[in-house]
């Protein structure tokens, strides 16, 4: 590669100064069309700052059933689908919880790091598809029980959000949960991109309920920024 690697996007770096949308002024600028391409790039390049080595401390609480966080959820097994899960630490998580787990990811060496990972820990009941998540089709469509996201809402187009929200809710049975720990930070370009709590409720509201809404413990870089939300798509 020559020259300066301009794709390199820190995630928890200082944002510059650039113009903002109209509607959600807290959402950044895009810096660059987060395709996959530029994901792929990330990945080869070892740019992958949000990967915490292991799951999301609020998907940890949760699942451990944290100040009866779970009583919102009573589910405790079923179909779940992780969109944008990198090297699928949650994936993993929501496996050895006792989840039949589907990771998937638009790049193919994330996916491959996930099954490496997930067969070194000897999991079963899980595995990982490279797959677009606005372009599923056949098995991977569903319908599932649960979805868990993870800083992937903030990963995409702010424009496809909208469709997003229809896309989470059609992949889910009626009554299905989505569990989102969706990054609140108000950075001026992209990805990552940022979101309010007013903006998701505006957002998921059509489809889904709120059933939990709680900022989570968090690793200590994002202390405070995160907001975790239990969505139930509406019958
Ligand atoms: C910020 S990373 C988060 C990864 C993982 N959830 C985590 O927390 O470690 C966003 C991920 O979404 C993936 N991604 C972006 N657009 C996607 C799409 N349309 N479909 C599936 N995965 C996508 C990227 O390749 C990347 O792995």
């Amino acid at each position: 590669m020559s020259g300066k690697d301009t794709s390199r996007k820190k995630f928890n770096s200082s944002p510059k100064p650039q113009q903002k949308p109209k509607h959600y002024p807290h959402i950044g600028r895009k810096e660059k069309e987060p395709d996959a391409a530029f994901w792929a790039k990330l990945y080869r390049v070892g740019d992958t700052g949000w990967d915490q080595g292991g799951p999301s401390p609020g998907l940890v609480d949760f699942l451990k059933d944290d100040v009866g966080a779970r009583r919102a959820m009573p589910l405790r097994s079923g179909c779940a689908l992780v969109p944008g899960c990198g090297h699928g630490h949650d994936a993993r998580a929501l496996a050895s919880a006792g989840f039949d787990v589907i990771g998937l990811d638009v790049v193919k060496s994330a996916v491959r790091e996930a099954a490496r990972l997930a067969k070194s820990e000897g999991l079963t009941g899980i595995r990982f598809e490279q797959a677009d998540f606005f372009d599923l089709s056949g098995i991977l469509r569903g319908p599932y029980d649960l979805i868990f996201e993870n800083t992937f809402f903030c990963a995409i187009d702010p424009g496809l959000r909208d469709r997003y929200v229809e896309t989470a809710a059609n992949l889910l049975h009626p009554g299905g949960f989505l569990l989102g720990i969706f990054y609140n930070i108000q950075p001026e370009t992209g990805p990552p991109f940022g979101v309010t709590r007013e903006e998701l409720i505006e957002r998921f509201g059509h489809r889904f309920t709120l059933a939990l809404d709680r900022v989570p413990r968090s690793i200590s870089r994002r202390e405070g920024k995160e907001l975790l939300m239990l969505w139930q798509r509406k019958t």
